[in-house]
């Protein structure tokens, strides 16, 4: 039987370079659907998957993760398209308006925690988020809380007797403990709402194994390590293409150091490409698995223990279930009007 899989923002970067190798590795019986919100840039993505592989199975979805309705159409029309769903790799997000703070650089290039700032940008990065029509923060609804309504309305498709179905969200290792709370989930008072989101993908993926598991629901975290892509270019946004070429030697020079550098959008993939390989009730849901390369360029899988707990993920869980029959609510009461004024 084949395989049907959905991965969100895979028009470009880690999305599409999983989208690539999967086709690549098990090129007959796979049912890819790009979830994207930028259609031109999916259009393009489709055009280069199906130039090297021009019998697969490739259809293109418009998703908007930001965006409430957008979710709730895509879903509708992924019900219609699918009969189940074996795999959701919950992989768009955004690091809005970064802030790189060049004194912090400098402190931690001359202090013991350089390797660990250079692994996961712990106190060099900085957002400033904005707020989706929706109401909702950006960050949080893009990276978090869109996808947790993108599975809610895939239930159906995802849990089916007798099946299992995965599950896997990009997180990071730029997700910290410290820039989260349950007090404020979406992030609306700090400056580190990307690294606050992808905690919370950490928690939420615990909590959907603790709800999920028992309905052959598996779901699992990684991190891609350090990738060039329009998200990490995005962070010295006027820095000159030409430095960004000045640099990579010396990016690849570190990667002697800490296996973390994958620096590729492909080598970035092999974590969630491993797991696809996995059965998923074999998976450790309180690990992270890790995208490596070595100095020499194998790449790899390695888990790692997140800090979570089951507490503080059960807490964020009833939250963005009351989040959701609020958002559930008033989409209701806008169409209800909008029916009105017809
Ligand atoms: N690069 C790294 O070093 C790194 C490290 C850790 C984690 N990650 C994570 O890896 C994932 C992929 O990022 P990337 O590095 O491959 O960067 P990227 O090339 O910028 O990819 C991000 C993808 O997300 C999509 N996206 C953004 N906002 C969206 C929205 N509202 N609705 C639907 N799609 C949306 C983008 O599509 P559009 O064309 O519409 O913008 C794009 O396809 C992200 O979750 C990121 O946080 C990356």
């Amino acid at each position: 039987m084949s395989k049907v899989v959905l991965v969100t923002g895979a028009n470009s970067g880690i999305g599409l370079a999983l989208c690539e190798r999967l086709l690549s590795q098990i090129p007959e019986g796979l049912q890819l659907c790009l979830a994207c919100r930028n259609m031109q840039r999916a259009q393009a993505a489709h055009s280069a998957l199906l130039a090297s592989h021009p019998a697969a199975q490739v259809a293109l979805l418009h998703m908007d993760t930001s965006s409430i309705s957008s979710i709730i159409r895509a879903a509708q029309e992924v019900r219609l398209r699918y009969d189940r769903l074996d795999y959701l790799f919950l992989n768009a997000g955004i690091m809005p308006n970064p802030q790189f703070d060049v004194n912090a650089f400098f402190k931690g290039l001359f202090s013991s925690s350089v390797i660990t700032m250079f692994a996961t940008g712990e106190g060099i990065l900085t957002q400033k988020d904005g707020v989706t029509p929706d109401g909702l923060q950006e960050v949080f609804a893009t990276n978090l809380f869109g996808h947790f309504l993108l599975v809610r309305e895939l239930e159906p498709l995802l849990c089916q007797a007798g099946q299992t179905s995965q599950l896997v969200w990009t997180s990071s290792s730029n997700a910290h403990r410290s820039a989260f709370s349950l007090e404020d989930i979406q992030h609306q008072r700090g400056t580190q709402p990307y690294s606050s989101s992808k905690y919370a993908s950490d928690l939420l993926s615990l909590a959907l194994n603790t709800h999920y598991n028992k309905q052959g629901l598996y779901s699992s975290v990684i991190c891609p390590g350090f990738v060039m892509t329009n998200l990490t270019y995005s962070i010295l946004p006027s820095f000159p293409a030409f430095l960004w070429t000045l640099l990579m030697p010396i990016f690849w020079l570190i990667r002697m150091f800490t296996n973390t550098f994958t620096l590729t959008a492909y080598n970035g993939a092999e974590a969630l490409l491993w797991l696809f390989k996995q059965k998923p009730e074999s998976l450790d849901p309180y690990v992270k698995y890790h995208s490596l390369t070595s100095g020499l360029g194998t790449n790899y899988t390695q888990p790692h223990k997140m800090d979570i707990d089951l507490e503080t993920s059960e807490s964020l869980y009833e939250k963005l279930l009351q989040l959701e029959s609020e958002v559930r609510k008033k989409l209701m009461e806008e169409q209800e009007e909008a029916s009105c004024r017809i």
